[in-house]
């Protein structure tokens, strides 16, 4: 995002204006417009962000789904959220049917634009925008695995007790249950972290089940994940250019972190198919 890009934000739910003050407190795009089909949602967060006004110079107003299409960047919230033990996936029936109403009303697309997909489950929807939208693969991508990394750096610097940002590793694969901690290429300062006596004696697969399951936890305790998403839309970690995605950082695995990011890729796309 650069500055005076203009963001159009779709679904006037927590999760949307959660990500228009994030957008707002960074002050990188010089309008956000938010798109909802319930008028009174798009009306109530826009006079509560309003109250913020003071402290950015970003503006946050209502807007047709027609004038998101013409914005340089479209951040997509809209769908169905997870109620208390419900997967990601299974979301799936009624999300897809919503983006492909959202991407029907946006069209026709400024061609230079970019869709970031943060609904559920996410890198099914991402793919399947990448299809309905027309648009090159590289203008739609999805939050993916950003915001289970941000849990897994929290995790690790707390155990080794560091800053998260000295702390390098990354989730990979679904953003949800089948998803993936590349421990072998995660490091701390250049050190391989699986040096650490501190994490040699942590149980990883319970460290992986409490990252894999962060969401579940804070759905039932409070209905609902919203700031952490928020946060990793405001410094969506791609290299960005006018085009797009303009390269993709590659992380190397061991084997048997490459056999099950396969299985979780396979699981993915599966489900995909049966929509594309
Ligand atoms: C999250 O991980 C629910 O996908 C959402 O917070």
């Amino acid at each position: 995002m650069s500055r005076g890009s203009r963001v159009a934000i779709i679904g006037a739910g927590s999760v949307g204006a959660s990500i228009a003050f994030a957008l707002l407190l960074q002050k990188i795009s010089s309008e956000i417009l938010l798109v909802d089909i319930v008028p009174e949602a798009i009306e109530g967060q826009v006079l509560d962000l309003s109250d913020a006004n003071f402290i950015s110079s970003t503006r946050v107003r209502g807007g047709t789904f027609q004038e998101a299409g013409q914005c340089d960047i479209v951040v997509i919230t809209a769908g169905a959220k997870q109620k208390s033990g419900e997967t990601r996936v299974e979301l799936i029936e009624r999300n897809y049917k919503i983006l492909d109403n959202v991407i029907r009303s946006m069209k026709p697309f400024n061609p230079n634009i970019i869709l970031l997909l943060v609904a559920n489950p996410v890198d099914v929807l991402t793919r399947i925008a990448q299809k309905l939208s027309g648009l090159p693969e590289k203008q739609v991508f999805g939050s993916g695995t950003f915001l289970d990394s941000a849990r897994l750096r929290l995790k690790l610097s707390s155990e080794l007790g560091i800053s998260e940002n000295a702390v390098h590793g990354y989730v990979l694969g679904e953003h949800g249950d089948s998803q993936i901690i590349a421990w072998s290429s995660a490091h701390v300062g250049g050190k391989p972290l699986l040096d650490f006596p501190e994490i040699q004696k942590l149980d990883k697969e319970a460290v992986a089940k409490e990252i894999a399951n962060k969401a579940y936890k804070i759905i039932e305790l409070k209905g609902a994940t919203y700031f952490g998403i928020a946060g990793c839309v405001s410094i969506m970690p791609v290299v960005l250019g006018s085009n797009g995605v303009e390269r993709v950082v590659d992380v190397s695995l061991s084997e048997e972190e490459k056999n099950n990011l396969k299985r979780s890729a396979s699981a993915l796309k599966s489900i995909c198919a049966k929509y594309l």
